[in-house]
């Protein structure tokens, strides 16, 4: 009877299947095994846990308590105690405790009343008492008396002051993460994940430059349902609106201008805020139960409103198309669909003035190129060349951006975008606008964390008409 070893219920494909390991290799495998369990290896590692028990009854009848479970460390000889917790508490929440239901922390006070303490036979009654120091002894007040005593922890599941959130464990004041685990610090990420990686949203970040020929109300920008984490902002003496899709101002409708605070509106609240510097701002955390449309009611030239919000990955692609209806921002005379064969504008000479002595580059006209490179980027925006520093195999160039397409992270105003040569392909000259998509390249070992634009990618001239050709790709792309 021969062994097989891990092979079961494995498919293969003609060459790429494993060699089979022979009966006496396999012996041989499982002895040497055997062995390094026997011997408890000589790595003197941590020990192994068991699974986790479930998790216990609440701590308390009614309200806030905790619940434990544990698991235990199963150590060989040798192995080192395991590492973390053998405990782990979560909040459990029962139906609020009756009015006039006695406090949790009171009736472990009240269990020392009429009992002798403190080495005397005279007796006191007990109330909590909240100036000591630690907050999870239990402190105790002598009713009547101008003294507290410790009657050392209180239980799990006090909570560590009255109406804060935070609950005693083990003698510590926890609180809980998003994942209802005390002490966890877990967090949602921005998309409302719990311990999320923000990864399943994307973050929209543009800047609306359209100063409208007459004063009135303009479209910025359609906020869609799901919208989290919305930030609005400009310094100007114009007013951001905020409509519902029932056509209804929230605030700054109808030529009225309404009192700064807190408006509830597709089920979040929108704070408005408005200072004297001129300046207006709108937050709201989300998510947004509609669709929300901001305008801008403009007195004066619009000097430019920045917005940001993220949105569900799967909202993106349709945002984008809302966005080409709303007709955000048709700038300049209709694109004509030809493309314009116009020559990449040279890069102008460095300060120096020495002859550049790179290759023509490859030609990367074109929409296909476009589009292959507007969908599989990680970044699409508008920026200005403001600095380029030449290493042996790479390019940096320092870039100021000023309007983004498309972005799976932030960004911020200024960044490095790398190219992967001396001569970078196509060349970015300093202090000219461009249309670039980039992607993000994070090294192997986590250590660098770049915005890379690959040889022959996408960066060209900024310009009306390519502006409205890189919106329209952005169409195109699937979601
Ligand atoms: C998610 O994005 C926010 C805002 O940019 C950032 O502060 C946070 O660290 C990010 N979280 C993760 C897990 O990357
Ligand atoms: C703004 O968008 C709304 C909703 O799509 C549309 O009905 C309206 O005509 C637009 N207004 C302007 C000035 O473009």
């Amino acid at each position: 009877m021969g062994f097989s070893v891990g092979l079961a219920g494995t498919r293969c494909i003609g060459t790429l299947c494993p060699p089979r390991p022979r009966p006496f290799q396999s012996l041989l495998l499982l002895l040497w095994t055997l062995l390094n369990c026997v011997l408890g290896s000589s790595a003197q590692g941590p020990g192994e846990w068991t699974p986790w028990g479930s998790w216990s009854h609440c701590s308390s009848s009614c309200g806030r308590g905790v619940s434990v479970r544990s698991r235990r460390c199963i150590r060989l000889p040798g192995e080192e105690p395991c590492w973390e917790s053998g405990h782990e508490y979560r909040v459990c929440q029962l139906p609020d405790c009756p009015p006039g239901a006695v406090p949790f922390r009171d009736l472990q006070c009240a269990l020392y009343n009429g009992h002798p303490v403190l080495g005397t036979q005279k007796t006191y009654q007990w109330i909590p008492f909240h100036g000591a120091p630690n907050q999870c002894d239990l402190n105790c007040l002598a009713e009547g008396h101008a003294f507290y005593h410790s009657f050392g922890r209180v239980l799990d599941g006090t909570p560590c002051s009255p109406g804060a959130q935070g609950l005693c464990v083990a003698g510590r004041c926890l609180s809980a993460g998003c994942d209802g685990v005390l002490g966890s610090g877990a967090l949602e990420d921005r998309c409302g994940r719990c311990g999320g990686a923000n990864d399943s949203c994307l973050f929209v970040q543009r800047v609306f430059r359209d100063a409208g020929a007459f004063a009135g109300y303009w479209n910025v920008t359609l906020i869609p349902e799901g919208a989290r984490h919305i930030r609005v902002a400009h310094r100007s003496r114009n007013h951001l609106a905020l409509m519902g899709v029932d056509g209804h101002y929230v605030l700054n409708g109808n030529w009225e201008v309404s009192p700064p605070g807190t408006y509830e509106a597709a089920g979040t609240r929108v704070v408005y805020s408005r200072a004297a510097a001129p300046q207006e701002t709108l937050h709201a955390a989300g998510p947004t139960s509609q669709d929300l449309l901001l305008q801008i009611l403009l007195q004066e030239p619009n000097p430019g409103i920045q917005f940001e919000f993220w949105l569900p990955r799967e909202r993106y692609g349709p945002f984008q198309v809302q966005t080409q209806a709303l007709g955000w921002p048709v700038r300049q005379p209709q694109p004509r669909e030809v493309e314009a064969r116009a020559p990449i504008a040279p890069p102008p000479l460095m300060p120096t003035l020495a002859p550049d002595p790179c290759p023509p580059c490859p030609d990367t006209r074109g929409r296909a190129h476009r589009l292959l490179h507007y969908c599989g980027s990680d970044f699409v925006f508008q920026a200005r060349v403001v600095g380029r520093h030449r290493q042996a195999q790479e390019t940096r160039y320092e870039v100021h951006i000023q309007l983004i397409y498309k972005s799976r992270w932030p960004l911020r105003t200024r960044e490095y975008v790398w190219a992967p040569a001396h001569c970078p392909c196509p060349p970015l000259a300093s202090q000219q606008e461009y249309l670039m998509a980039v992607r993000r390249l994070i090294s192997p070992d986590g250590t660098q964390d770049r915005l890379l634009l690959p040889h022959a990618g996408y960066a060209r001239p900024w310009s009306p008409a390519e502006d409205s050709r890189i919106r329209l790709a952005a169409r195109r792309c699937p979601v």
